[in-house]
């Protein structure tokens, strides 16, 4: 069911939250759906109705960083801590920062390891509900697992059609991508997803260096750095996704549903048989990057043989498009 986000639905939904059922919220980067992190009962519903696998760790929500403080564990080591200091500054905003949880963060939220990602969300009808509500909320994208990441309110309930899921409505997303994951708890930081905050962004925070990328060091509980989720297929359509550059011959009779990223293309692909859309008239990545999901989406509906993508330079938010382009593309 969606919910207008005014003060009265947003009321309603922190009592869902605190009654440990499940709400789907806007955020700055896609919907989010929430659960109460503190109730084993809460999270698994989570799990259940994405149909996400159990090793897939959740983020934890909150409002203020004093909560998200308190969701260390306390023999933290210094260096963590700090670090966790200078990156907060960037909050609230799509970044999502790896620490040692404390305790009383179960393994489900986990996915039985010793960290946890946490972040603020830069939206006003999401901070209002954490506020409201005022426990940490675990909240993967709003989608069923391994397909296209929501940003509107619609695209939530397209996924989950036959549930009575609470979707609060607050518009399309602004910036259309997942956060930045940055695990800060390792000998090295290391952004495990890039996301609209760049490794730039981070290392300038930071003053000092971070990687990026699944890495072999261990970090301070000895255990291997992982990022179960982040290296798989991923947000992927139905319909085979394959890049501009992969086009051939093979194709010439097949029905594409083409995504530019500037109009200077269009004619290359303007045909009958082809239905494009234009994210950007000039090639701005932050255009780019807020309609992607909503054309992806839109064109799998369509019924066609293939969506055929632009691709972009990786500096930026384009090593985060670039990055969600690579796990959508299609291999025969
Ligand atoms: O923008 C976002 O981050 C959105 C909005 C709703 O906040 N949330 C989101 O959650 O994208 P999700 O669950 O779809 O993606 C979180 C990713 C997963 O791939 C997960 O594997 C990784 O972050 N992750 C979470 N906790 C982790 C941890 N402790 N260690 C390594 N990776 C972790
Ligand atoms: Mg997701």
């Amino acid at each position: 069911m969606i919910l207008q986000a005014n003060q009265e639905n947003i009321k309603k939904a922190a009592t869902l939250l605190s009654s440990d059922e499940l709400v789907a919220f806007p955020t700055e980067t896609v919907y989010g759906l929430g659960a109460n992190a503190l109730s084993d009962q809460a999270v698994k519903k989570i799990f259940a109705l994405k149909q996400r696998p159990s090793t897939n760790p959740l983020i934890l929500h909150v409002a203020t960083v004093e909560q998200a403080e308190s969701l260390i564990h306390p023999l933290a080591p210094p260096l963590v801590t700090s670090r966790f200091k200078k990156l907060a500054q960037l909050w609230p905003g799509p970044l999502s920062i790896i620490v040692p949880k404390t305790d009383e963060i179960s393994d489900l939220v986990s996915a039985g390891g010793k960290t946890v990602a946490i972040r603020i969300p830069n939206h006003s009808v999401a901070l209002q509900l954490l506020e409201k509500v005022n426990l940490p909320i675990a909240a993967p994208s709003a989608n069923k697992s391994f397909a296209v990441s929501p940003t509107s309110a619609e695209h939530v309930q397209e996924s989950f059609r036959d549930s009575d899921l609470s979707i609060l409505d607050g518009g399309d997303c602004e910036v259309g991508l997942e956060s930045t994951v940055v695990d800060i708890s390792g000998v090295v930081p290391r952004i495990l997803r890039p996301g609209s905050i760049s490794c730039d962004d981070i290392k300038s925070m930071l003053a000092e260096d971070c990687l990026q990328g699944r890495g072999n060091e261990t970090n301070f509980q000895k255990e291997p750095v992982k990022s179960p989720g982040l290296f798989d297929l991923h947000y992927s359509p139905t319909t085979p996704l394959i890049f501009t550059e992969d086009l051939d011959r093979s194709h010439i009779h097949s029905r594409l549903g083409v995504l530019l990223f500037s109009k200077e293309r269009v004619a290359d692909f303007d045909s009958k048989n082809n239905k494009i859309v234009l994210l950007s008239e000039n090639g701005n990545l932050e255009e780019v990057a807020k309609g992607l999901y909503k054309g992806i989406r839109r064109l799998d509906q369509l019924d066609l043989d293939l969506i055929v993508i632009d691709t972009c330079r990786e500096d930026g938010i384009g090593a985060a498009i670039m990055d969600r382009l690579r796990r959508a593309r299609h291999f025969d």
